[in-house]
């Protein structure tokens, strides 16, 4: 079933030819045998230059180019870089997010990025309310949902990041923070179909920190998210695609992706190394096989 989206683009400032609407052919979340279609995805964080990004594209075009049908795969680069990832993915499946983008349309906004300006440039995905972005920039939940409005009014697929601490994982506040981060979001996207979203649990302890949520732990928090999204009223929570996050590599991504709750991996520094982020995405596509 796949899903039609009309988005206003508005008209165009100086009067020029811009479409008024543009309509976009949703992608399906899930696959033949009715399971939901992974994604993995690679956040580059604030890495990267042209000759490394070059040589690391040019190494995922070539090892994801057969095989891999079943997943999607993207990766996200600093906004700088967009436009040469775009040059470089094109002609494969491989698509292409940016990690963050303004609550603003353009203007008087010094340093932001605007979600016109990724549309712009074909963007597909885009992180929103990573922990970074909360913990370092001081996005709040109210911050987080606007962003997300933000970004679906575009046609963009916001990938919605929410995970507790270590200090609030020990003192077992792990489901009431996640909670509180899903509510904040769910009237944005209670509304959408499970193909305009992607949830992504990163628990902030397992990121960067070589810890990696258990699969049994991952599994716990994505079905609890899954459910909260159900009893929520949302009708297509069984569509909706999670992805794990926090010290996803090569050797962990299969058991991670082989529990039924967890549809892919947001990757961040195994995602800069050809050959680990290809490893994960032959997990993803194990896991369709288990
Ligand atoms: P690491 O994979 O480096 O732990 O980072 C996870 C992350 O934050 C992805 O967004």
């Amino acid at each position: 079933s796949r899903c039609l989206q009309a988005v206003w683009c508005g008209r165009h400032p100086a009067g020029g030819p811009s479409p008024l609407w543009k309509v976009t052919i949703m992608p399906d979340t899930t696959t033949a045998n009715g399971k939901r279609r992974p994604l993995v995805m690679g956040n580059w964080k604030m890495n990267g230059r042209l000759a490394r990004n070059e040589a690391l594209l040019t190494e995922l075009k070539a090892g994801l180019a057969s095989g891999f049908d079943a997943i999607d795969v993207a990766v996200c680069p600093p906004a700088p870089y967009l436009g040469q990832a775009s040059k470089l993915v094109a002609g494969s499946a491989i698509t292409y997010g940016a990690q963050n983008l303004s609550t603003e349309q353009d203007g008087a906004y010094t340093g932001e990025v605007s979600s016109g300006m990724l549309t712009d440039l074909g963007v597909k995905w885009v992180l929103v309310g990573h922990s970074e972005r909360r913990s370092l920039y001081g996005e709040t939940d109210e911050t987080v949902a606007k962003k997300t409005q933000v970004a679906l009014e575009a046609g963009l697929i916001p990938v919605v990041c929410i995970g507790e601490t270590l200090e609030e994982r020990k003192t077992g506040d792990t489901e009431v923070v996640l909670a509180r981060q899903l509510d904040a979001v769910l009237p944005v996207l209670g509304s959408q179909p499970a193909s305009a979203f992607v949830l992504a649990y990163e628990p902030v302890w397992a990121i960067g920190t070589g810890l990696t949520a258990t699969p049994e732990q991952a599994q716990e928090v994505h079905r609890f998210l899954r459910d909260r999204l159900a009893s929520s009223g949302y009708a297509q929570a069984q569509e909706a695609r999670i992805l794990y996050g926090g010290s996803v590599k090569a050797a962990n991504a299969g058991e991670l992706f082989a529990q039924p709750d967890v549809d892919g991996g947001l990757v961040g520094g195994a995602s800069l190394v050809a050959n680990e982020f290809i490893g994960i995405a032959k997990g993803a596509v194990a896991s369709l096989g288990a």
